[in-house]
């Protein structure tokens, strides 16, 4: 059954690499991932907002199957809210995955499951993917909360999806202590979390909607621990912030199983 789930490894640049930068990186990516590793793994990268449009070019000129991302949305389509960015907008320059709800967008800005949730939908609704984040930080995780964290999150971030709409999107459980920390997970520990995931999605949305949605596990993933998460049942695939800003660590990260 896993089998049928391909991985996805994502790239989430956060507030680095400019339009300039962004262009060098994914042509230095594609240059460096044969393309018959597309067969067996999908690959995002998710740049800054700036950066999209040129990095959307790049990918298309050059026919890369590199899937292009973004890291946050609005969840209206348009209207009187500065800054912020309508998904239509992403949906036009071919984005395909959104992260919905990283931990940085909760904790920094703010962000409720609430204000994940319509945005997760909205999403949808523009025939995207949503990448939904959840993981428990370091004082919930001793004080054993971490189950409650994490299943609420995920039932929250998903409602009102139809089965089939979850099964085809992709939840990232990030622990928050092990983001840019150099600390990661065990991977007994981030398969125990994952496993929750697919519990908690199998009981509001039934087991082919479990059985179907990708859960990728996110925090210090390197080339020299994406094996051994990768090797768990329930990984299907990875977040990476600090270690995609190398196309030579992030090429390394995608073709683990190729030493
Ligand atoms: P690091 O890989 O830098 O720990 O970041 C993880 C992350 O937050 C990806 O979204």
């Amino acid at each position: 059954m896993p089998d049928a789930r391909k991985p996805l490894i994502s790239g989430n640049w956060k507030m680095h690499l400019n339009h300039f930068e962004a262009i060098q990186a994914v042509q230095k990516l594609s240059y460096l991932l044969p393309k018959k590793v597309f067969g067996t793994v999908d690959v995002s990268v998710h740049p800054p907002f700036t950066d999209i449009r040129s990095v959307q070019t790049t990918i298309e000129t050059d026919r890369m199957e590199i899937l292009l991302g973004a890291q946050h949305c609005h969840h209206e389509l348009n209207g009187a809210f500065t800054g912020e960015v309508s998904p239509a907008f992403l949906a036009k320059l071919n984005v395909r995955l959104v992260i919905a709800g990283h931990s940085e967008r909760r904790e920094v800005f703010g962000e409720t499951d609430d204000d994940v949730n319509k945005k997760v939908l909205a999403i949808v609704a523009q025939g995207m993917t949503p990448i939904l984040c959840v993981g428990e930080t370091l004082d919930e995780r001793e004080a054993g909360s971490l189950e409650a964290k994490v299943s609420g999150q995920v039932t929250a971030g998903l409602a009102g999806l139809s089965p089939e709409r979850v099964g085809d999107s992709v939840i990232a459980y990030e622990p928050i202590w092990a983001i840019g920390t150099g600390r990661t997970a065990t991977p007994e520990d981030a398969q125990a979390a994952c496993a929750l995931v697919r519990t908690t999605v199998a009981s509001a949305h039934g087991e082919d909607a479990a059985q179907r949605v990708r859960i990728q596990y996110g925090g210090s993933v390197k080339p020299g621990n994406i094996g051994d998460l990768m090797a768990q049942i329930d990984i299907d695939g990875a977040l990476v912030g600090g270690a995609s800003l190398d196309p030579d660590e992030f090429q390394r990260i995608v073709q683990w199983g190729v030493s």
